[in-house]
């Protein structure tokens, strides 16, 4: 018989948990080519919630009236997480959040305050005196309003550490429930902020019942290992985006960190409240919201994420999956089919199948998606889950319109370039005619549908990937294109190529119309 102790035999303590603060529609839709009108934010917002976030950041109220629009919209209709708003600190930015979030389940008022030494002399114009004197006002103003309150000290990193201490402190002490630390210029490194979490935890006073916050961007790349690095260290919550989209090369990705606490808990220990199957589906639907088409080989759920291409690898998965894999593709919600549904397939099979990939429809959208199925499964004969995905995800009422496609006739001549002919017709009655030549049918389209919306494309990519197998696969377009600074993404699903990119061009001309509606629009250079 062995001798076992007390510890032995004592229930291991329920892991903590670190908060997981999204903002994908703060921080992430300020990026440019991500950015979402009101409805496509509620979406995002419902799937986030779905998805198990304790925080969602809806916007900056105070930044614009569709800003504050968007967060009243989502704090009056999600429920679950707690929905925050940004301010800078000063009591217009303050009264702005929570007027906009007055109708959510719980609600946050974000402040955030430049701390180091270039942003106090540059920007801001402050001592470190009256730094601390604004922060400590906004704060105290926004805990007369709400009960949650989080101080942001923006460029924390580059601050001097001991003013930072004291910065955070008076903030507690004024008031603030979570601090957060941003690295917002992406220039920390692990050991860094590591060491830097580390004194906050043992220096800042009254941090019982507060919560130490990281922030990172990723200009170096190391967003998710400096966010990994903090909550070693201590932070408890940790603010991020799906797909890691945010400013300049982005934040830290949700998805890595949660699956790196997960699959690495043997170092880490703590949870979060992520359904981790929901991770892929999001990522899906923020890409087709957007437009922006998520890296093959993106971390977690890039299509490339779970493929074994090689011999040596292939073998090794039969074996033994283990091998060469870390994660179940199901653990984040990659579980794929092949052959699912055909033109005999009915209206049950379809939501069945359509649930089980994350898409919850309501009757109308699935008797939309439902006609639309039959009339694919009517050109090939095997619909896959990808293409289901595309069906299910292009019904976004806000990417149709104001421009539609009437006519589309495409011809290609044989070593002599090719010409198109579009007709589209406008929500306000006008219908546009217009043929172009190109040096191919898609160049000729993009062409002829410019025209007939009165613009000319700087084309930035344009790229077309099949989306199953076959000869009959559909093929789905993908077009970036310049708009004044901005890109602008646009993508179509056809079985023909040429109507997808048609789609895919149409798509833009209407963000682009949606971004400046009834001016006239030119952009020049590098023409469709
Ligand atoms: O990066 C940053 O500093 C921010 C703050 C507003 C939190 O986004
Ligand atoms: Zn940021």
């Amino acid at each position: 018989m062995t001798n076992t102790t007390a510890a032995e035999t004592a229930p291991a303590p329920a892991p903590e948990r670190v908060r997981v603060f999204d903002t994908t529609l703060r921080d992430g839709e300020q990026a440019p080519g991500f950015s979402m009108s009101r409805v496509q934010k509620l979406r995002i917002a419902h799937a986030l919630a779905e998805l198990g976030v304790d925080v969602i950041e809806a916007g900056f109220p105070q930044a614009s009236e569709g800003d504050f629009a968007a967060v009243r919209t989502i704090a009056g209709e999600v429920r679950g997480p707690v929905v925050c708003g940004l301010a800078r600190a000063q009591f217009g930015d303050i009264d702005a959040v929570a007027r906009a979030t007055e109708h959510a389940q719980r609600a946050r008022i974000h402040v955030f305050l430049a701390t180091s030494p270039i942003h106090r002399r540059h920007k801001l114009g402050m001592s470190r005196e009256q730094v601390i004197d604004t922060g400590v006002k906004a704060v105290r103003r926004a805990r007369e309003l709400c009960d949650d309150v989080e101080f942001s000290a923006e460029d924390a990193i580059r601050t001097e550490p001991e003013f930072l201490i004291q910065v955070l402190s008076a903030m507690i002490a004024a008031g603030a429930t979570t601090v957060n630390v941003p690295d917002t210029v992406g220039y920390t490194t692990p050991d860094e902020i590591g060491a830097l979490f580390a004194r906050l935890k043992r220096e800042v006073h009254g941090f019982d019942g507060v919560i130490l916050s990281a922030h990172c961007h990723n200009d170096l790349g190391l967003g998710v290992a400096n966010s990994l690095a903090a909550v070693a260290a201590g932070a408890r919550q940790v603010e991020c985006t799906i797909g890691g989209i945010g400013e300049r090369a982005g934040n830290a990705a949700l998805e890595e960190i949660v699956m790196a606490l997960r699959t690495r808990s043997d170092r880490y220990a703590l949870e979060t409240g992520i359904r981790t199957a929901l991770l892929y589906p999001t990522a899906r639907l923020l890409a087709d919201v957007t437009g922006a088409t998520i890296a093959r080989n993106k971390a977690i759920v890039g299509e490339n994420a779970f493929a074994h291409e090689s011999g040596i690898h292939q073998h090794g998965m039969l074996r033994h999956r283990e091998t060469y894999e870390i994660m179940r593709p199901e653990d984040v919600g990659f579980s794929r089919t092949q052959l699912v549904l055909g033109k005999h397939s009915g209206r049950h099979a379809l939501r069945e199948r359509l649930a089980h990939l994350g898409h919850a429809l309501d009757e109308t959208r699935l008797d939309g998606v439902f006609a639309r199925f039959k009339a694919l499964a009517d050109k090939k004969r095997e619909v896959f889950d990808s293409d289901l995905d595309a069906l299910a995800l292009d019904l976004d009422p806000e990417a149709i319109g104001p421009w539609r496609l009437q006519h589309l006739h495409a011809t290609t001549h044989l070593g002599n370039g090719a010409s198109a002919s579009v007709k589209l017709q406008h929500q306000d009655g006008r219908v546009c005619a217009e043929a172009a030549l190109g040096d191919g049918p898609v160049h000729a389209v993009f062409r002829a549908i410019a025209r007939a919306a009165g613009l000319v494309l700087e084309v930035d990519d344009f790229q077309v990937r099949s989306l199953s197998n076959g000869a009959d696969a559909q093929g789905r377009a993908a077009l970036s294109v310049r708009h004044e600074g901005r890109m602008v993404h646009g993508r179509g699903v056809s079985t023909d190529i040429v109507e997808a990119a048609a789609q895919a061009a149409l798509e833009v001309v209407n963000r682009i119309e949606r971004l400046s509606p009834g001016q006239p629009l030119l952009l020049a250079a590098n023409h469709a």
